[in-house]
């Protein structure tokens, strides 16, 4: 069931999964899909499958892992009932099976100390797919799943890209085509009486406002934080090969000046003897068509979902392309939607080279 390089198991069966499922039991790592991102999953309580997941992506091992359960019966096991408050409750009610992490303090001894990478607490969640619920279901232990890319790359939003980066190195790949939000999950914090989103993802802040009226977010990225960030953030990530930079408009109104400024970089790039790619929405594609080695689209204007579906693919296709002088238009934000995780991502993938035209 090792994956050779090049290969997947396509589509996944239902003995795919009773297959993935075993292997999760016997401290085998399986790459699976979710509603957000591929995850490389191995049972939460074996220190050596855990360990097996941080050597195959390359990660530090000071990031923990978020763990993954089919339902919420089975927290229980790792984390004591009285330490679930009242709004991590309602907070699960709303968005489980969905895009949330939740941050809790996990039982001591419950689960690998890999997992938390030494913290007190224990990110969870209820994936909202149905591969991953069947898996989860099936191996009935809670799985330390992160993202299945190398660590640095942009996440998987598909089974090729899991095989892209790591045929070869893991036990299994289940293959559930593209993923539907493309971003990963959210990750929250109560405490002190505030919500802290300590990752901006699936969940937006429009909808955890919704959800939970009386109790005021805390954007965890702010410089007056009273709660560290996701130990994740602090990395470089999603970075495609290229150069990459964001443009946004000093007036949101008037996108010319933008227009015109990629464009110069893009001929510039030519001069240089450099091959260029833009990330534009669908109806600016022709402003660029003539200049750029290669254009993609995020999909229509007002249309952040697709923003957030196609971003990982595109990072990833900019590197296929070997673009070495990239320009990405931003994506709006107003309003705490989903453009709020996309433009987290973005940044984070320009090293933050961001200019203001
Ligand atoms: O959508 C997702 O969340 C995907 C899918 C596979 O579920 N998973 C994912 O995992 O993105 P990963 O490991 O790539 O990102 C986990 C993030 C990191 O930024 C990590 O620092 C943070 O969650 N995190 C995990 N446990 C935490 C904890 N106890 N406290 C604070 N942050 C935590
Ligand atoms: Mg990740």
């Amino acid at each position: 069931w090792t994956i050779p390089p090049g290969t997947l198991d396509m589509p996944a069966s239902e003995q795919a999964v009773t297959e993935a499922a075993l292997l999760l039991r016997q401290g085998g790592i399986v790459a699976f899909p979710t509603e957000t991102v591929y995850g490389l999953g191995a049972d939460a309580t074996r220190t050596e499958a855990v360990g097996r997941v941080f050597e195959a992506k390359g990660r530090p091992s000071d990031n923990p892992l978020i763990v993954h359960i089919a339902d919420p019966s089975q927290l229980a096991a790792f984390v004591d009932a009285d330490a679930v408050g009242e709004a991590e409750r309602r907070l699960m009610a709303a968005f489980w099976p969905g895009p949330l992490t939740v941050v809790l303090p996990v039982r001591p001894g419950a689960l690998s100390p890999l997992v938390t990478a030494g913290l007190t607490t224990v990110g969870v969640r209820i994936p909202d797919h149905p591969l991953a619920l069947a898996l989860l279901r099936r191996a009935n232990v809670p799985v330390a799943a992160p993202s299945a890319n190398r660590s640095g790359k942009p996440s998987p939003t598909s089974a090729q890209h899991v095989a892209d980066d790591l045929a070869g190195r893991i036990d299994g790949l289940l293959d559930g085509g593209t993923t539907g939000v493309g971003v990963e999950s959210t990750v929250v914090r109560v405490d002190a009486g505030a919500l802290h989103v300590l990752r901006p993802g699936g969940v937006t802040r429009q909808q955890l406002a919704a959800a939970l009226p009386e109790l005021p977010i805390r954007d965890a990225t702010a410089a007056d934080a009273e709660v560290p960030r996701a130990p994740g953030m602090k990395y470089a990530h999603y970075a495609p090969q290229g150069r990459l930079t964001v443009v946004q408009p000093a007036q949101p109104a008037d996108r010319s000046a933008v227009r015109d400024y990629i464009r110069a970089q893009l001929r510039a790039a030519r001069e240089a003897g450099e091959r260029s790619g833009v990330l534009t929405f669908d109806e600016h594609v022709h402003d660029f068509a003539a200049e750029a080695d290669v254009v993609l689209s995020y999909g229509p204007l007002g249309a952040p979902e697709q923003a957030a579906q196609r971003l990982y693919d595109a990072l990833r296709a900019f590197d296929a392309a070997e673009a070495a002088c990239i320009l990405a238009e931003a994506v709006p934000e107003a309003g705490g939607g989903i453009g709020e995780a996309v433009m987290n991502r973005l940044r984070k993938a320009a090293g933050h080279r961001i200019v203001f035209v």
